[in-house]
């Protein structure tokens, strides 16, 4: 090969070693076969051709190859790799406009939530005003000051969560700490801040030590209703939660009153209403009576309000205690209360 068209060459393919990063994939496997190919490749013909030349110029032009093609070899090989890795990156990215779109995630409020909000509205559109209290009572909150006796039938009935705190009740006659059983002792603490006229709702949890079963739970929720007034009877009282009944459930819904006890009020009643299921022919649901118990409620016992120092000579008042939980099983049917507490979206969704 003639001196300069070697040098040429190896001009022309240092040009080509520039390109190199440049090019794509079936571009550089076929320049790379033109400039370093067995046979045909255009470096290789004349590395080949070397011993051809005078020793002069084999001197400076097969340093000058072999350099070159070091240099291609490791230009491609780096550009082979890049290739690769842009590549992968773009396959692990690939958008496939086919798949079917993905609904936003809705959340929506928990059922006894709703339930409670709903109650709270109605009681509100009454001149009931939202208040709340501790879920860690004392003895004297929860039982005492509500007329509870030492050693009364009816504390067998709240089978007590004791907080083992350490810590001393706030007063000598207050007793132990505990979880509060019902949200009556809001009751109390309501009497004790404010003076009647007094109207208020309470919506909180309450714990009992029981075990869950469809209709139990150990933790619950609980609307106290309060109002304290002068005048204020058993015909308010009635008035009052047939309203709540029809607004809730619905306007031709009948409530029943039968007499029942609570150590807080006297005279005291259980509310039942009409089975919202069979409409009151008798069904499962209401174990075939027509009516389903939905809360208690009476006539604010006169220790009570005295322990609230209201005299009772002056005032009277009326209180209930409702189950948001169980009303929300009975305006929709939900056979078992362990279904609130399963977060399984499949239930919660439907209401969301
Ligand atoms: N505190 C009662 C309970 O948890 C419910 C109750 C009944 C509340 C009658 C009241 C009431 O305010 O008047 O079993």
């Amino acid at each position: 090969m003639p001196e300069p068209e070697a040098t040429q060459t190896l001009t022309a393919i240092r040009a080509r070693l520039a390109r190199i990063p440049t090019l794509g994939s079936d571009e550089l496997e076929a320049e790379y076969i033109a400039l370093l190919g067995r046979r045909q490749g255009e470096l290789t013909i004349l590395l080949k051709a070397l011993p051809s030349l005078a020793s002069e110029e084999r001197r400076s032009v097969g340093a000058e190859a072999n350099r070159l093609r070091l240099e291609l070899e490791t230009a491609v090989a780096a550009r082979r790799a890049g290739l690769r890795e842009a590549a992968a990156a773009r396959a692990a990215q690939v958008t496939d406009l086919t798949m079917p779109g993905r609904a936003g995630w809705v959340g929506g409020e928990h059922p006894v939530t709703r339930v409670t909000e709903e109650i709270l509205e109605i009681l509100r559109g009454l001149g009931f005003a939202r208040a709340v209290g501790p879920e860690a009572e004392t003895e004297w909150y929860n039982f005492g000051s509500l007329n509870f006796p030492a050693d009364h039938p009816a504390m067998d009935m709240h089978d007590t969560l004791y907080l083992d705190t350490g810590a001393q009740p706030p007063g000598d006659r207050e007793g132990r700490i505990l979880l509060r059983t019902h949200t009556s002792p809001v009751q109390i603490r309501t009497m004790l801040r404010v003076r009647p006229p007094i109207r208020v709702a309470i919506p909180g949890t309450a714990y009992r030590k029981d075990t869950f079963d469809p209709s139990h739970a150990p933790m619950f929720s609980q609307i106290e209703g309060l109002a304290v007034d002068e005048g204020i009877s058993f015909v308010d009282l009635k008035g009052t939660l047939l309203h709540f009944a029809q607004a809730f459930f619905s306007l031709d819904t009948k409530v029943r009153f039968r007499p029942s006890f609570f150590p807080f009020t006297e005279p005291s009643a259980e509310m039942d209403i009409g089975c919202q299921l069979c409409g009151g022919s008798g069904c499962p649901a209401c174990k075939g009576t027509g009516w389903m118990e939905i809360l208690g409620c009476g006539m604010v016992h006169p220790k009570v309000l005295e322990n609230c120092g209201v005299d009772p000579e002056r005032y009277t008042g009326f209180a209930f205690g409702m189950g948001p939980h169980r009303i929300t099983m009975l305006r929709y049917g939900i056979p078992d209360i362990r279904l609130f507490y399963e977060g399984d979206m499949r239930f919660l969704g439907q209401f969301a």
